[in-house]
């Protein structure tokens, strides 16, 4: 009789504290939410208003901010393209000027300005257990729709007007997820709904073994590709090839 009493009385305990914590955990997630977007609010006056705009509503010297999201700000804060240390032809990766909070809080303050792409988690950007066809695939889509600036083997390439498109060589899988998601500059964005989050993963999966892949000796002149290569194993065999045709005959000139 004592048993099912105080299960009962235990439920209601358990009920009864739930009532009490769970509305509390609530407002503390939404009371952290809004002092990292206050936070990003001191740092982006301080590091980024002089060229955006106090509120990233843009300035003659750098584009608006409102809409371009969370993921954009993660992507140029923690590449170190941004903060621009001065106005250039295209923000190069430097140092990183942001610790991790900090940046998170940025990227939350931006967020709030207008929405935009938000960072996306590991589980989106992790390739895993995608099977061989899948990878291929990857391949497939890389060269369909990146490799005409990143070169073939993501070593990277130049573009008009002294623009380059970056190698893609050691770029984190969240980097990569995130240019895509929000196309810096001469980069095209690929939506969701172009390139699937589906194909991103095995976009990234793809550059992954590529860049994983040994390299088997030899000069890999950047994989130019096989005709170009093939066509260096000519001029230089060839041309060993007829130096020591020459250099025979003129030995052979001097021995009559
Ligand atoms: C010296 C001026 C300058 C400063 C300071 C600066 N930016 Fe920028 N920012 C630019 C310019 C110019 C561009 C656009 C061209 C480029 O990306 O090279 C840009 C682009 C961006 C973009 C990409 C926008 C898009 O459309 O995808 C983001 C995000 C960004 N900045 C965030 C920041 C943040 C956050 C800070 C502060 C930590 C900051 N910037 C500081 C000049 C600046
Ligand atoms: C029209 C040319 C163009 C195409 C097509 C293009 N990119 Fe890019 N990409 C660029 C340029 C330019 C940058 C450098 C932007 C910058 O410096 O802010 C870049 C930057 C990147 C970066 C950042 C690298 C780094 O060092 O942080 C990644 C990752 C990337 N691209 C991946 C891709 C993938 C994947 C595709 C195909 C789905 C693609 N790009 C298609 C031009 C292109």
């Amino acid at each position: 009789m004592a048993k099912p009493l105080l299960l009962v009385f235990a439920l209601f305990v358990m009920g009864g504290l739930y009532a009490i914590l769970a509305p509390s955990d609530v407002s503390s997630a939404d009371t952290t939410k809004s002092q990292q977007v206050e936070a990003g609010r001191k740092l982006f006056a301080v590091g980024c208003s002089s060229c955006h705009g106090l509120n990233g509503q843009g300035s003659s010297q750098g584009p608006t901010l409102v809409g371009v999201g969370a993921a954009a700000v993660d992507f140029q804060v923690s590449t170190g393209r941004m903060p621009l240390a001065y106005p250039q032809q295209q923000a190069p990766q430097t140092k990183v000027s942001y610790n991790d909070d900090e940046i998170a809080a940025l990227a939350a303050y931006v967020q709030t300005l207008g929405p935009g792409p938000e960072i996306p988690s590991a589980s989106q950007y992790q390739p895993s257990g995608l099977t061989d066809e899948e990878v291929a695939r990857g391949g497939e889509l890389f060269r369909t729709n990146c490799s005409a600036c990143h070169n073939a083997e993501g070593a990277g390439g130049a573009l008009p007007n002294g623009k380059y498109a970056p190698s893609l060589v050691g770029v984190s899988d969240k980097h990569i997820y995130e240019a895509m998601l929000t196309g810096p500059q001469q980069m095209p964005v690929f939506s969701d709904q172009v390139v699937t989050p589906k194909d991103k993963q095995e976009i990234i999966a793809y550059l992954q073994t590529l860049h994983e892949r040994p390299n088997n000796g030899g000069l890999a002149l950047g994989g130019i590709g096989p005709v170009s290569e093939g066509l260096w194993t000519w001029i230089v065999g060839l041309g060993v090839l007829v130096a020591f045709a020459v250099w025979i005959a003129a030995k052979g000139a001097k021995a009559k």
